[in-house]
């Protein structure tokens, strides 16, 4: 049984208040054990047990790996003339997504593979240890089956976006194409998939469709998360409320009565600042929903289209700058807050028993990654106990 102790950390970050301060269970001067990919003690470095391997984290900052619940890795192409486009007037629209299937339908599995592995070690060397990942630009049974199959060799948080939005060879058909989600595709996804999620905005699908396409989902054993008011107010947050969904994301835009139900619901409220940047959109006012008591994530939808981003310690600082959190909320946001978005408890927080994913920053606190914005903070990311 190897053991390695970490040492000599000036602030550990474990995200349970029971071991140390705050929210985030500050513990100064720390050490952690890891013990077979685990984390087995956590404490004051005074007290650390010895392991067979000492890793000194010379006065840096130790915080959990980033957990990053929102994104769309399985692509090909990019599109950076519409980017460009957008930086000089032209508004986002969900349309954009069309150019992305057609050059993933056209795409071999090993182009699809190769460009979701180089985003995922991307990610990864940005402290991401844990990320979700989602179809929807397939939108043929066949390419949202192949999609998730290449999801599934990177994570085992992959979700079902074949709602994504009405492929053209549906325009003006979208309740066929509905009808074919339902019937067809949900059944034979299911075994490369954990979720089911559905564009519910302005130009995708309806409140009344999305929930049509998500009961579905959940009849056959999908659990439900849902995109909602990215756009426009709508009642996707109602919707997600009401199916039960582990997250709704974007909430670009939200009212009292969404608040109010998310107050009342286990459903965590995802924000996703890269998207605004991306899409030169108004920032909405997160400190709303944390005050109220919402549980709050913070993930970096990368996407070619509306957020082409894996970096987490940008989002942060996104988020902290522009949406009103405070650097320990969205810190907290983008560890725990997005394992409870993915309802995983083993991730987003450093305790015994949980997994070994950490990150060494270069510097002394955790409020750096807001503070020091474009910077690599990232010293070291040790995920199932190795460094990578
Ligand atoms: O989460 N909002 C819908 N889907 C993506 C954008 C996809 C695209 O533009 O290609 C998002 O932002
Ligand atoms: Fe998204």
């Amino acid at each position: 049984m190897s053991q390695t102790v970490v040492k000599n950390i000036s602030l550990l970050v474990t995200n349970n208040p029971s071991l140390g301060k705050t929210e985030l269970g500050l513990i100064e001067n720390a050490a952690l054990l890891i013990e077979d990919g685990k984390i087995s003690w956590v404490g004051a470095g005074e007290s650390a047990p010895t392991g067979e391997k000492t890793i000194d984290a010379a006065g840096k900052a130790v915080i959990p790996g980033f957990v990053d619940s929102h994104n769309h890795l399985i692509f090909a192409k990019d599109r950076a003339a519409e980017f460009s486009a957008r930086m000089k007037g032209e508004a986002y629209s969900a349309g954009g997504i069309a150019t992305t299937v057609a050059a993933t339908r056209s795409a071999s599995d090993d182009d699809l593979l190769a460009n979701a592995t180089r985003l995922v070690h991307e990610g990864l060397h940005s402290g991401t240890t844990t990320v979700e990942i989602k179809s929807g630009y397939g939108l043929t049974v066949k390419d949202e089956i192949r999609s998730l199959d290449i999801a599934k060799q990177l994570t085992d948080e992959t979700t079902f976006l074949g709602a994504h939005v009405v492929p053209s060879e549906y325009q003006g058909k979208a309740d066929e194409y509905v009808e074919l989600i339902c019937e067809q595709m949900i059944t034979q996804v299911k075994p490369y998939a954990k979720w089911i999620d559905v564009f519910c905005d302005k130009g995708a699908f309806t409140t009344e469709q999305a929930r049509k396409i998500l009961l579905a989902g959940k009849a056959a054993g999908l659990l439900p998360r849902l995109h909602a008011n990215q756009l426009a107010q709508g009642d996707g947050i109602a919707l997600g409320v009401e199916v039960g969904a582990a997250s709704v994301d974007h909430i670009s835009h939200f009212n009292n009565d969404d608040i109010e139900l998310l107050k009342k619901s286990k459903t965590v409220a995802t924000f996703l600042p890269a998207a605004e940047f991306s899409t030169r959109s108004n920032y909405p006012d997160a400190r709303r929903m944390i005050e109220a008591g919402v549980t709050v994530a913070l993930a970096s939808d990368c996407n070619p289209g509306s957020s082409y981003t894996t970096n987490m310690p940008f989002v942060i600082a996104l988020a902290v700058r522009e949406m009103f959190f405070t650097p320990e909320q969205a810190l907290w946001s983008a560890t725990k807050g997005g394992a409870l978005a993915l309802q995983r408890d083993d991730v987003g927080h450093l305790s015994v028993g949980s997994r070994a994913d950490f990150v060494i920053l270069k510097e002394s606190s955790y409020i750096h990654l807001a503070y020091r914005p474009g910077v690599n903070l990232i010293d070291e990311v040790w995920q199932h106990g190795k460094r990578i």
